[in-house]
């Protein structure tokens, strides 16, 4: 096998489904797994991770080998992704991070699975470890993994990198486990933010919760005779998969014939402001009474953890937003909002990226957003970019139409904005976007977080770089 790096994460490449016995593979909708497959792909080595399957037997795993990596698969128990998936990991630590105290739903029952289930993605990786593996934790479903795997394997080198936002002090510390969490993260050699503000919130938590010391400029922690590096590095695309030939789909061409299409490709969360959006074209529609019949929201709304209370009602609330317009603007011959709930494979976003004269993404919150940055390098027209402030992103795509996702009256203006925009004037802050994307892409992420220790550990990774015989890409530190 090539490569000596393992992939730990909770959503893998894929979800698997039993089918008469036949196992089916399904790419996954993952902003982690658009960053995590290509970087994979080129060093090789394994993939750890849940796919999706329930089974009672916990001893029972199903190792799938491909081609360019070896994919292992771990299986839970209903028990434990209701405690450790849907509860703790879903039901506490995501809302918070996205700064959402009132969807918080904390038991210790389910904060006890969580702790157990990263106790069992830490023995599965050990018996994976070989001598000189890189081990490459993701996100917030196994905070505490590097913790169990450092108690084992003092020597073990681990670099963990969170993919959601990290909220400040005072609301991470709302629950009763910030300590252990924290003191779990802390098992990990190199640990990696999206943005700086997110950095910035977890040094000032391991501050004030643990007492340590840290220094913000080098962005250091020294826990148990250990300096642990933090660092903030958004993730890049890899452009060129969004640059290929691909089909139309007749049904949207027929769907969206003479009319303007705003576009939004999200998975049905409530982080995403997917009402706000609708909300916001609604006002768009009653202060701007000419652009009726003219112009259509197509919403990609992909289905999400829809065991979860929340996600069932949300989804439902989404739905009805939709009606509402489409009943007060609507008629027989034009439907405003177009909602298209279930999965797009990549082909069929490239597709709808380039059909759409402005994406508009209006997030509450949103710890970077992939979608803006896979529209930007798909389209081979100028295109509009109407962008959340409260997104990660927003900090490198500036040239975007920023917006406020609690304003309607400010998602109104910039719709009217995006189609009115003059054509050099578009020209002009697509191609500013389009730099930031190509240049910021998903080598130079790799590279910037993770380049030294992969060159370290002898993974195969300074090979792939004499192979292709390119130079390093502008690493910052
Ligand atoms: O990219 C952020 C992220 O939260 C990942 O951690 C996660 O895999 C993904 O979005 C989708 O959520 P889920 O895995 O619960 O389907």
């Amino acid at each position: 096998m090539r490569g000596n790096l393992l992939v730990v994460s909770n959503r893998g490449p894929f979800t698997i489904e039993e089918n008469n016995g036949s196992l089916k593979y399904r790419p996954a909708v993952s902003g982690l797994v658009s960053a995590v497959l290509p970087a994979v792909k080129k060093i090789g080595g394994t993939w750890l991770a849940w796919a999706g399957r329930i089974a009672e037997k916990p001893a029972e795993v199903q190792a799938v080998i491909k081609d360019e990596f070896q994919f292992v698969e771990i299986l839970l128990s209903r028990e434990e992704v209701e405690g450790y998936y849907e509860g703790y990991a879903n039901g506490v630590l995501w809302p918070l991070c996205h700064l959402m105290p009132e969807k918080v739903r904390m038991y210790e029952e389910n904060y006890r699975i969580y702790r157990e289930v990263n106790q069992k993605f830490a023995q599965k990786a050990a018996t994976l470890l070989r001598a000189g593996t890189l081990l490459w934790i993701h996100d917030y479903h196994l905070a505490l993994m590097p913790h169990f795997i450092r108690q084992k394997n003092p020597w073990q080198r681990i670099a963990f990198f969170w993919h959601i936002p990290f909220p400040p002090v005072e609301l991470f510390t709302i629950q009763p486990w910030a300590e252990e969490i924290l003191r779990g993260l802390l098992g990990a050699d190199i640990i990696g933010f999206l943005i700086d503000d997110y950095r910035e919130n977890f040094l000032r938590a391991v501050e004030r919760v643990l007492r340590l010391p840290v220094n913000y400029e080098w962005g250091t922690v020294y826990y148990n005779g250990r300096e642990i590096l933090v660092k903030a590095v958004p993730i890049g695309i890899e452009t060129k998969n969004f640059q290929k030939e691909v089909p139309e789909i007749p049904e949207i061409k027929e769907e969206i014939a003479g009319q303007k299409v705003f576009l939004g490709v999200e998975r049905l969360d409530y982080t995403k402001g997917l009402k706000e959006k609708i909300q916001g074209f609604a006002r768009f529609l009653e202060n701007n009474p000419e652009y009726r019949g003219k112009v259509k929201l197509l919403q990609v709304a992909v289905p999400t953890r829809e065991n979860i209370d929340q996600y069932q009602t949300y989804a439902r609330e989404v739905l009805a937003e939709a009606s509402r317009v489409n009943v007060r603007f609507g008629n027989n011959h034009w439907q405003p909002v177009k909602i298209l709930k279930r999965n797009y494979s990549q082909e069929e976003l490239i597709y709808l990226y380039r059909i759409a004269d402005a994406l508009v993404i209006t997030s509450l919150e949103d710890g970077l957003n992939l979608v803006a940055k896979e529209y930007i390098a798909s389209r081979k027209e100028p295109g509009v970019l109407i962008l959340s402030k409260r997104t990660g992103v927003a900090r490198q795509l500036g040239a975007a139409l920023l917006v406020n996702p609690y304003s309607p009256e400010e998602i109104a203006l910039k719709l009217k904005e995006a189609l009115e925009m003059p054509d050099n004037l578009k020209k002009k802050s697509f191609s500013l976007l389009k730099e930031q994307v190509i240049l910021k892409n998903n080598e130079w992420w790799l590279e910037n977080f993770l380049g030294k220790e992969l060159r370290l550990m002898d993974t195969g990774f300074g090979k792939y770089y004499r192979k292709r015989g390119e130079k390093k890409v502008g690493a910052i530190d």
